[in-house]
């Protein structure tokens, strides 16, 4: 089959879009992206943590232990998702969050399978060129800090919802554990004092921010204790009178009243108009070693879960060996390098744009693309002319009717693709994935975000952090991202619209049983750290703590260079070198899956927190 006949040329844009990298793309790095600490590796745990019933797998030890307290009071896994997701926003506030939004994942023990998504969306005031017209893309000020950056925030909404829904408790006890982390206080660890003082310039520049998370400038030290009596009382009030406090009741006046007074564009109208959303997961069968295996993952306005289908149809007949093969690293770069490419082009938010997700996930296309890799040297991506999905999206599942070479061109599809080819800026480290597994056997994937670092750096007079993920919309038409990641115009900013994001909490099923609960933070990051979880659980058959510790490395199509981290083996390096690989010379950690893997002969929960941050297994 003759592909170039049927790509789609991005050759003038591609190297508009490559000069521009390297200035912008890098001007603000995101603190996720500070080089691997080499020295703690060595008390990596070698095992996951196994028990017969319950498994919480977060990034804090106390909002594990809060999940766990909620199972053991005969809540299911969604009661324990949403006490953890609340006790996260209060102990681990980079991340965890009232303020921001994000998606659940639930895979009820009855076989059910569906997806909250409660991103945030853009206030009605929001316009396309808001921030392109008042900021540098070099900057990106107005999109990643203070009260502009902010969508209206989902968490509240979304998990209300999943507990309504999916839930069996009520929200006030389940909220219970949270209240408690806030008024009494927790020890601020290591990790928490790092990232305050590294945040303190932006903390520093929101008057309640400075009061709660910088003591006025005197800077917490691991161990004090943090009280939140601010955020406790919103949790309190919220506990008591449900959602509506947050949307419409007098936290919601607040937060209106505040946007109004400090430029913000949220109004109590953008807020009691905020809907979180039940949608279909999206999923993927695979057939491995005589098992089947079901990919059950996140759909529009995540691109997480195309793009993971995505890469793994491209790489299904491919044998992957290990991590140390070059060859094995190969194609999952050249796989990767692909899927970011189609996630630049073709996705947003499904209420806004039509997103071609049969096409993109079918397994033609994945043929389409596999036959563009070279096995013996990389792509490089300026070079690399884009598919257009929409000619497959009608094709046969099992690959046996593919559409013929001269079906495929498309006019159509070029213009799309050239047209939504355009950048957005976006950073961030913190984003938070949680994983839980229930003795019923329902699980709950999670991750939710601020986007940045204690988001916009807005504490409210509530207490709260606000989120700055107006960033993940294409702030900037036609300039590249902090991340060097490209998006498209579908993704612009308007009023009411859900930006898009990598966020793909994720679950898999063997032969029609829970398997594996996964997922994670880090930007563009996340689909590389959730795919490789999955392929080192799904293909190659690891141990559950040995998929999480495995080394990691991540390619998203521009910037052209492989990211990979410090415990990646030299020789499989110098060979990825020898192949014609851009290796960014600074191994960083990428992602923090927390994951619970099922032990298919015991039925065991086996807990795989990830060591590059504090993750935490409790279990019971
Ligand atoms: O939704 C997204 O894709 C981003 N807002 C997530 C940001 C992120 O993961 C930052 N950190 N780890």
């Amino acid at each position: 089959m003759d592909i170039r006949g049927n790509c789609l040329a991005l050759g003038a844009f591609l190297a508009f879009v490559g000069a521009m990298l390297p200035a912008s793309a890098r001007a603000q790095e995101p603190r996720e992206f500070a080089p691997s600490k080499e020295t703690s590796r060595a008390a990596w745990p070698k095992v996951p943590v196994r028990a017969a019933k319950g498994m919480v797998v977060s990034d804090e030890k106390l909002a594990s232990e809060a999940g766990i307290e909620i199972l053991k009071e005969g809540g299911n896994a969604v009661d324990a998702a949403v006490a953890v997701a609340f006790a996260l926003a209060v102990v681990e506030p980079e991340a965890g969050n009232i303020g921001g939004g994000g998606f659940m994942l639930v895979r009820l023990a009855d076989g059910q399978a569906k997806f909250v998504d409660y991103r945030e969306v853009a206030p009605s005031a929001a316009t396309r060129d808001m921030y392109a017209d008042t900021d540098e893309p070099s900057s990106s000020e107005a999109s990643l800090i203070g009260y502009r950056s902010a969508g209206v925030p989902g968490t509240v909404a979304g998990l209300a919802l999943a507990l309504k829904t999916y839930g069996t408790m009520k929200l006030a006890d389940v909220m219970a554990p949270a209240i408690h982390l806030a008024e009494a206080g927790f020890p601020v660890s290591e990790r928490l004092s790092d990232l305050l003082s590294e945040s303190s310039g932006v903390l520093g520049r929101f008057a309640i921010s400075r009061q709660i998370f910088l003591k006025k400038g005197a800077m917490y030290e691991p161990g004090e204790i943090l009280r939140q009596p601010e955020l406790a009382a919103t949790l309190r009030r919220i506990a008591k009178n449900g959602p509506a406090e947050f949307y419409k009741g007098q936290t919601g006046h607040d937060l209106a009243k505040e946007m109004q007074r400090e430029g913000g564009l949220i109004t109590l109208e953008d807020l009691s108009h905020y809907q979180a959303k039940i949608r279909e997961p999206i999923t993927a069968s695979y057939k491995i070693n005589r098992h089947d295996w079901q990919v059950i993952s996140s759909p529009p306005p995540s691109s997480g879960g195309i793009a993971t289908i995505e890469a793994l149809n491209i790489l299904e007949p491919i044998e992957l060996k290990s991590w140390d093969d070059p060859a094995s690293v190969h194609w999952v770069i050249e796989a990767m390098r692909r899927v970011f490419a189609d996630r630049s082009a073709y996705l947003a938010d499904p209420d806004f744009a039509t997103i071609p997700v049969r096409g993109l996930t079918s397994v033609c296309y994945a043929d389409a693309w596999r036959k563009t890799i070279d096995p013996a040297s990389a792509t490089f991506s300026q070079q690399m002319r884009i598919l257009n999905p929409a000619a497959y999206g009608k094709s046969d599942s099992s690959g046996t009717g593919c559409p013929q070479a001269a079906e495929q061109a498309s006019d159509d599809g070029s213009e799309a693709a050239e047209a939504r080819a355009v950048a957005e800026a976006g950073r961030g480290e913190h984003t938070t994935h949680f994983s839980v597994v229930d003795a019923a056997g329902n699980a709950v994937a999670n991750t939710y975000t601020l986007n940045d670092n204690f988001g916009s750096g807005v504490t409210t007079m509530e207490g709260f952090l606000l989120n700055d993920e107006m960033d993940d919309f294409t702030t900037h038409p036609g300039s590249p991202n902090l991340f060097g990641l490209m998006q498209s115009e579908a993704n612009a900013v308007g009023p009411g619209k859900r930006p898009l994001s990598s966020m793909m909490p994720t679950i898999l099923l063997r032969d029609g049983k829970l398997s594996f609960v996964t997922g994670s933070p880090g930007g563009p990051r996340i689909i590389s750290a959730t795919l490789l979880s999955i392929l080192n659980w799904m293909r190659l058959g690891m141990d559950a703590q040995a998929a999480i510790n495995a080394p990691r490395f991540h390619q998203q199509w521009l910037p052209d260079e492989v990211v990979i981290e410090a415990n990646f083996s030299d020789a499989a390096k110098e060979e990825l070198v020898r192949r014609g690989y851009t290796i960014n010379p600074q191994p960083k950690w990428i992602g923090q899956v927390e994951a619970i893997g099922i032990d298919p002969q015991t039925g065991e929960r086996l807990g795989a927190p990830d060591p590059r941050r504090n993750g935490f297994a409790a279990a019971y």
